[in-house]
């Protein structure tokens, strides 16, 4: 099937119990036992058996994700960042080296920076994972992982998979992306040789800003553990009726994707386009530093619906120019059916690694949402008139 019609059928079933044609939210925190269950397993993932071992929501969701991504197995968890724990858990020991993207979502940094290094002894090392030399010349003996995002929260910086899998690959190590920005059918990170593919559900799968979820997919071999260790016996388990919600919003998942990417390509074009806008990072401006990457990579699919951009002005100007937004939210999160805007300023250690030019304007993060693109222009175009003389 066509990937449009997995969104629609898979994971989905015929309920045996009432006979509808829709899985049902199945709020049971346990199921029957077989006749004799001295032999079960308690920490398995394979029957459902408690809620926080495997549910019907779950396996639904789960069945569903590994047939857009065309992945052996999936699991999902209770947020992306449960997700990303859930892998580092499970593949990082005490003593062993990760290689990770010197941007990054918030709570990997900080996870690398402080959580994993002081609690358990994991050491990281932070490149520019746009250079793939960068990662090369990184990877030590101990380098078990090798942590990136396809396009990376908030600088829009791309990695290339392909070259990054070949370089983990070759030190033994496995390769985890972060895929959250650039979902199926725009990006298949496994394709390009990604071992563990890490996704906030929250984001473009969910797509309606109501639910939160995470997942990783992968091998079996890989994902396997992930199930027992960081879901059975550490507990990050999804809510049944937040994997039911996100099955949902999956199966619009394409044509939601094909809406963002088209409206953000005009945004951006916009933005860049109008003088009192300091700088635009999007992957599909031929002014972005990795376009032609991202363009191998993507193809003629899209660039994601994320971009950063900054008017030209300080700290107040840009909170004026958000003030005076009409339509367009300013909340955080991303990949909603509205569109979401955020300020970030240009402290702390974090924005080292940032371009110059976030560094110097600081930042808007801006999710391009389902709204008519004519309109989210004529907002930003409105607020630029009213903040900036
Ligand atoms: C790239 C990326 N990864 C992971 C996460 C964490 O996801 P969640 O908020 O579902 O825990 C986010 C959240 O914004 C994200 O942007």
């Amino acid at each position: 099937m066509a990937f449009g019609s997995r969104a629609v059928h898979a994971g989905n079933s015929v309920d045996r119990g009432s006979g509808a044609i829709r899985t049902p939210i199945v709020m049971a925190n346990s199921y029957a036992l077989p006749d004799d269950p001295s032999n079960v397993s308690w920490s398995g993932t394979d029957i459902p058996l408690y809620t926080r071992n495997s549910g019907a929501n779950q396996i639904a969701l789960q069945d569903k994700l590994a047939a857009l991504e065309e992945a052996e197995d999936a699991v999902v968890l209770a947020s992306g960042v449960a997700a990303l724990h859930a892998v580092f858990f499970t593949y990082l020991s005490t003593g062993d080296h990760i290689v990770v993207a010197d941007v990054t979502y918030e709570a990997t940094w900080r996870l690398f920076t402080e959580l994993l290094p002081q609690k358990y002894g994991i050491e990281a090392t932070f490149v520019d994972a746009s250079d793939p030399g960068a990662v090369r010349a990184a990877m030590r003996p101990t380098t078990t992982l090798v942590h990136v995002e396809a396009i990376a929260n908030p600088t829009t910086k791309v990695t290339d998979i392909a070259a990054v899998a070949d370089i983990a690959h070759a030190g033994g190590a496995l390769l985890s992306v972060d895929s959250t920005f650039t979902p199926p059918p725009l990006y298949r990170p496994i394709a390009d040789g990604a071992d563990l593919v890490i996704h906030s559900l929250t984001k473009y799968y969910n797509g309606h800003g109501d639910a939160m979820g995470g997942a990783v997919v992968g091998r079996r071999e890989l994902i396997s553990p992930i199930k027992s260790n960081a879901m059975v016996d550490v507990g990050g388990v999804i809510s049944p009726f937040n994997a039911w919600l996100i099955s949902r919003g999956a199966i619009t998942l394409p044509l939601r994707l094909a809406r963002h990417l088209e409206s953000a390509r005009q945004v951006a074009e916009f933005l860049e386009a109008d003088e009192r806008v300091a700088y635009v990072a999007y992957p599909g401006l031929p002014s972005h530093p990795q376009h032609d990457v991202a363009v191998r990579q993507f193809g003629d699919r899209g660039f994601g619906a994320m971009m950063a951009f900054a008017v030209r002005g300080d700290p107040d100007t840009q909170n004026r120019f958000v003030a005076n937004l009409r339509m367009i939210t300013s909340a955080v999160s991303l990949g909603h059916d509205e569109s979401l805007i955020v300020h970030v300023g240009t402290d702390g250690p974090r924005v080292a690694a940032y371009p110059e030019t976030f560094r110097t304007w600081g930042h808007l993060r801006f999710s391009i949402g389902l709204e008519d693109p004519s309109d989210i222009i004529a907002d930003l175009r409105g607020a630029l008139d009213e903040s900036i003389s």
